[in-house]
């Protein structure tokens, strides 16, 4: 049986603030420079997610792109998107609201929600040049 990646991109805006709460504003103006701003600055992210398996004979999909997508929506995009990721969004409580950390916590919400099928790999794009990739540990 063929097997094949499909890839769905999905949108989202939220504001955001780098920012380590054991450190002196100092260290994170050091670290994080404009995006430890203190009243937050947006981003527009683009998510790409690709799921891996055989194509089904009898519809030729690995997965309906229109099922991924409203999976993502409701398991991911809907609590982030229009939100303030520090401030409204339980996920990052704790956890410093990095592209990187953005991309481990999509992959760890979606690897349940899609299944039975495949978690490949999501891509998050935080600007047109910068995007981080993951795909587990
Ligand atoms: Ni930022």
């Amino acid at each position: 049986m063929p097997r094949a990646t499909v890839t769905r991109r999905l949108h989202f805006n939220a504001a955001h603030r780098l920012w380590n709460r054991e450190w002196t504003p100092e260290e994170n103006d050091r670290v994080f420079g404009v995006c430890a701003n203190a009243n937050y600055h947006g981003h527009n992210y683009d998510l790409d997610v690709s799921v891996e398996g055989e194509v089904d004979p009898r519809t030729g999909y690995v997965l309906d792109i229109n099922r991924l997508k409203a999976i993502v929506q409701e398991a991911f995009v809907r609590h982030v998107d229009h939100k303030n990721l520090n401030l409204d969004v339980p996920w990052f409580q704790d956890l410093n609201p990095t592209a990187e950390n953005i991309a481990v916590v999509c992959w760890r919400v979606l690897v349940p929600a899609l299944r039975p099928a495949r978690l490949a790999h999501v891509r998050l794009w935080e600007t047109e040049r910068n995007y981080v990739d993951y795909a587990g540990e």
